[in-house]
């Protein structure tokens, strides 16, 4: 596996290759990374994995700087995974010069949910994945659906630019207890672990509820977030939405419900498609 930090170095490498199939990752890798990894084999001729903790998507009291930076662990295990390359650039290579470019996303897809909570949040993601995408000439580019909305976001962008890859999204992996695989998971206490499954119950609680016949978005919604309430949680939202747009949903529409919330002062998101 090349380890490379560099431009020429990531272009030296990929000199050999029509189809690299990219994995970008922010590190603090877990099984659900490497099951893209895995995903991403056979979609290309070489596998990329990027690491890059993107300060551009942190907002100012978000965990920029104590995000982990595990990087020796997370090469060996992208290596045992069997990725072909790791892009692993400074803040220096990937924004050599003050970003006065950015990508902004359609504020109807990326102003609700996660980017009422976060502003500037899918700007900043967009932003670096562009860049990924250039730097790596990505065919195929491989994201977890955990992060539903931020999936869609990439997919919207990637069709209005016209760029090149294939977007393809990876299930989420779950711990027995249903918690949703996550580089944050790592924050939450023994308690706070003990006790993390129930974001993920609550939103099997909902897509029941709404598979036995109940129809008032408003009464499941309030309903989740009492629930996590009553046991500790601070709930941004839980919010059942059509899938194609993340909009309101209407009788009869593909839906996902889509939940955040803190636990202690870990923020968790997770998804359910119905
Ligand atoms: O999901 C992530 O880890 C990040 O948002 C991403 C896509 C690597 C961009 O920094």
């Amino acid at each position: 596996m090349h380890i490379v930090h560099t431009l020429p170095a990531l272009r030296c490498a990929l000199a050999t290759y029509q189809h690299p199939a990219v994995v970008p990752t922010m590190g603090n890798l877990h099984d659900g990374h490497l099951a893209l990894v895995r995903q991403a084999k056979p979609l290309g001729d070489v596998t990329v994995a990027t690491i890059f903790v993107n300060r551009m998507q942190f907002g100012p009291s978000d965990d920029f700087d104590s995000y982990p930076r595990t990087f020796a662990a997370d090469c060996a295990q992208l290596e045992a995974a069997g990725c072909d390359v790791v892009f692993a650039p400074s803040e220096q290579v990937l924004y050599p010069e003050p970003q006065t470019f950015r990508v902004e996303p359609s504020p109807a897809l990326a102003n609700t949910l996660e980017g009422e909570f976060r502003p500037g949040f899918f700007s900043g993601v967009c932003t670096v994945v562009m860049k990924l995408l250039a730097c790596t000439q990505a065919r195929t580019a491989v994201f977890g659906k955990k992060d539903y909305q931020q999936l869609m976001v990439i997919r919207q962008m990637v069709q209005q630019f016209n760029l090149p890859v294939d977007v393809v999204g990876s299930d989420t992996r779950r711990a027995s207890d249903g918690l949703a695989m996550s580089s944050r998971n790592g924050y939450l206490s023994p308690a706070e672990r003990a006790q993390a499954g129930e974001l993920y119950a609550a939103l099997c609680t909902l897509a029941q509820a709404v598979r036995g016949g109940q129809t008032s978005v408003q009464a499941l919604q309030d309903a989740a977030m009492a629930t996590l309430r009553s046991t500790g949680w601070k709930p941004d939202y839980v919010a059942l939405r059509r899938q194609s747009d993340l909009q309101a949903p209407a009788p009869g529409e593909a839906m996902v419900v889509l939940a955040a919330a803190r636990l202690g002062n870990t923020r968790l998101i997770d998804n359910l498609e119905l």
